[in-house]
């Protein structure tokens, strides 16, 4: 299905994990799509390469999102290369689990300059430079709905998206775009996987209906759905992809 043909769809951070595959999803259904990365320029390249041996259209672009005249940029580069932006996917995030007594002010304000503001600085030149007519998507987790010791920064930044997401949804309405909110549950991703013991993974597939961790590719078909037209009715929505685990 062609749900999203010629759609512009913008995706930040998705040289690899969740982000590649909403990328690679999106552009199977027919949309040009806007691969964003902060450093990570070969994967970004190859995710690009790979839309393009299937037939799709993509390309690259560095910015980080924490930078607001980064972020800038990257929506003026991506209308100067594919004439409109229809479709922003707010996925670049980061996170660092610590008890909180740890947590060093670093650690605070790099998770909350990559998670919320780099989501406040798209929305904010979504606003604007948007097409009428278009979606956006953002990132929470699952994470915001258990009390999980260790994720209390993590958490609170994803809480802001949530409330980003809410208020967003009712001012920009007026121009037809919706905007909802995805959270993940844990995801075979470096993000989640990364340093911990597989008596840990096992753990937690364990909280889900399915006894298994998500896979990158169950975010990205329900991504892909609120980026289609046949979800406009939905906006100013948290809508978990976690297999029943919260
Ligand atoms: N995996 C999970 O279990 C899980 C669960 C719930 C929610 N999530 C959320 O899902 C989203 C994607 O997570 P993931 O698991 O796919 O993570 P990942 O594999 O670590 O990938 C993160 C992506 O974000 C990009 N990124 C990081 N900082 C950036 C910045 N300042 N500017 C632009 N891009 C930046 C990275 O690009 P570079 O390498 O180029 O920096 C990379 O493409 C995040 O918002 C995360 O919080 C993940």
């Amino acid at each position: 299905m062609n749900t999203l043909i010629n759609k512009v769809v913008l995706i930040t951070g998705a040289s690899r994990g969740i982000g590649a595959a909403v990328a690679r999803k999106i552009a199977s259904e027919g949309a040009k799509v806007i691969i964003n990365y902060a450093g990570s320029q070969v994967e970004a390249d190859q995710t690009v390469q790979s839309i393009k041996a299937n037939g799709g259209d993509a390309i690259a672009l560095q910015a980080d999102v924490s930078k607001a005249d980064q972020v800038a940029a990257l929506f003026d580069a991506a209308i100067a290369h594919y004439g409109r932006i229809d479709v922003l996917v707010n996925n670049a995030g980061i996170m660092i689990t610590k008890l909180l007594k740890d947590t060093t002010d670093e650690d605070f304000t790099r998770q909350f300059d990559i998670n919320v503001r780099g989501t406040f600085n798209t929305l904010r030149e979504a606003a604007t430079k948007l097409a009428n007519g278009g979606s956006i998507i953002n990132f929470s987790s699952t994470t915001t709905r258990v009390m999980m010791p260790t994720y209390s920064t993590y958490v609170a930044t994803k809480g802001a998206v949530e409330q980003l997401t809410r208020v967003f949804a009712k001012e920009i309405g007026a121009r037809g775009i919706n905007v909802n909110a995805v959270l993940p549950g844990p995801t075979n991703t470096e993000l989640f996987t990364k340093g911990k013991p597989q008596e840990v993974i096992d753990r937690l597939a364990s909280l889900t209906a399915f006894n298994r961790i998500g896979e990158p590719d169950d975010t990205a078909k329900v991504v892909a759905f609120l980026a289609s037209d046949d979800a406009k009715w939905i906006s100013g929505q948290t809508i978990g992809v976690n297999g029943a685990m919260a």
